[in-house]
């Protein structure tokens, strides 16, 4: 599968993007366990082109991820246009550009942008046209949900108009802006724009993929050209490497060892203290502790002190015990 010239090979999969998860700490952990690709977590066009450092560091990727996205979102042509013109100059700039059309969270939505421009399916357009259009030579992708609710999924019957407005590929979420999370993902209805004959852009499949099974039954019964993995893969960066595997050899690979989870949640701190410094690098890497040690037997005590630690020192000094002791 190609985004234009980016090439990710057979039926890649990637990592979703998530909002205070995806940041480059976390996005090259998955591509060392064999995520394709990754997204960005989404970014305010409004927030970048009034520089606001929030959004600023958003952008920053490493080489030794690429190919990585970069996500906007926006309700305001001019701004995303914008925006988009920013990313595409930068001196180290990502691989692809994406446009959020699927956040559903009121403060967004409520907007007009993320999903709530299912309200106004014109503004979708446009933005995207004026987003392809500024970012000259850097492919742009949409990522977006089914339509606004269950009496409008929309999205089989735009996906040929988003395509015509220039997007290298399309994601989409099998949910309406209305089911949230709730429900299970639609696939039947991503599958529909894949046999579109007029469709001739990748389009990836997301929502509820939480295995090999799930990414298999995505490209084989579903017919999609891309799986993309969000929540299932928060504290569980191996479980790229076991759905790749299980793709190739209908095979699950061992669940880690404890030695590997403590590896990964050390090279976790250290590259989230290096990048966001020390208070921020230890309190938002605790979020993901929970699940690097799920399934480890006797370990609440062990979890709690972890999440708890206010130092990179303590982090380490714990996770140096859990791997001599459990
Ligand atoms: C905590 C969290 C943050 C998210 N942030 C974003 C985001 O910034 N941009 C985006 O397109 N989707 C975002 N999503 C949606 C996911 O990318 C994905 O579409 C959704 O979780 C369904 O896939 P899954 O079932 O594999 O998790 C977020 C989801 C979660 C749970």
């Amino acid at each position: 599968m190609k985004i234009k010239d980016v090439d990710l090979g057979d039926y890649p999969i990637i990592l979703s993007p998530m909002e205070d998860v995806t940041d480059p700490p976390f996005r090259t952990l998955c591509r060392e366990w064999g995520a394709d690709m990754s997204y960005s977590e989404f970014i305010s066009a409004d927030g970048l082109i009034r520089n606001a450092s929030k959004s600023l560091v958003k952008l920053d990727i490493e080489d030794s991820e690429r190919p990585v996205g970069i996500q906007i979102f926006g309700a305001n042509v001019d701004s995303m246009r914008e925006a988009a013109h920013m990313v595409a100059s930068m001196e180290r700039r990502a691989d692809v550009l994406d446009i959020n059309f699927g956040c559903p969270v009121s403060k967004v939505a409520g907007k007009g942008a993320g999903s709530g421009i299912f309200q106004d399916v014109e503004n979708m357009f446009r933005i995207t046209r004026a987003v392809v259009e500024a970012a000259g030579d850097m492919p742009v992708t949409v990522k977006t949900r089914l339509g606004w609710d269950e009496k409008s999924i929309i999205i089989a019957d735009i996906a040929e108009a988003l395509q015509d407005c220039g997007i290298a590929a399309l994601t989409v979420h099998g949910r309406t802006r209305c089911q949230m999370y709730k429900g299970e993902a639609r696939w039947d209805v991503i599958r529909d724009i894949k046999r579109n004959p007029r469709i001739h852009i990748p389009i990836i499949g997301n929502g509820d993929v939480r295995s090999g099974e799930d990414a298999k039954r995505m490209r084989d019964d579903y017919g999609l050209d891309g799986c993309m993995i969000g929540r299932a893969a928060v504290g569980s960066p191996w479980l790229f490497a076991d759905v790749k595997h299980y793709l190739k050899t209908g095979e699950h690979l061992p669940p880690p060892s404890v030695k590997e989870r403590v590896k990964a949640a050390r090279t976790h701190l250290s590259r989230a203290v290096k990048w966001k410094g020390e208070r921020l690098g230890v309190l938002e890497t605790r979020k993901h502790y929970a699940s690097y040690f799920k399934g480890v037997p006797d370990f609440k005590d062990t979890r709690i002190k972890l999440c708890t630690a206010d130092t990179s020192v303590e982090v380490m000094e714990l996770l140096e015990w859990v791997e001599n002791n459990f």
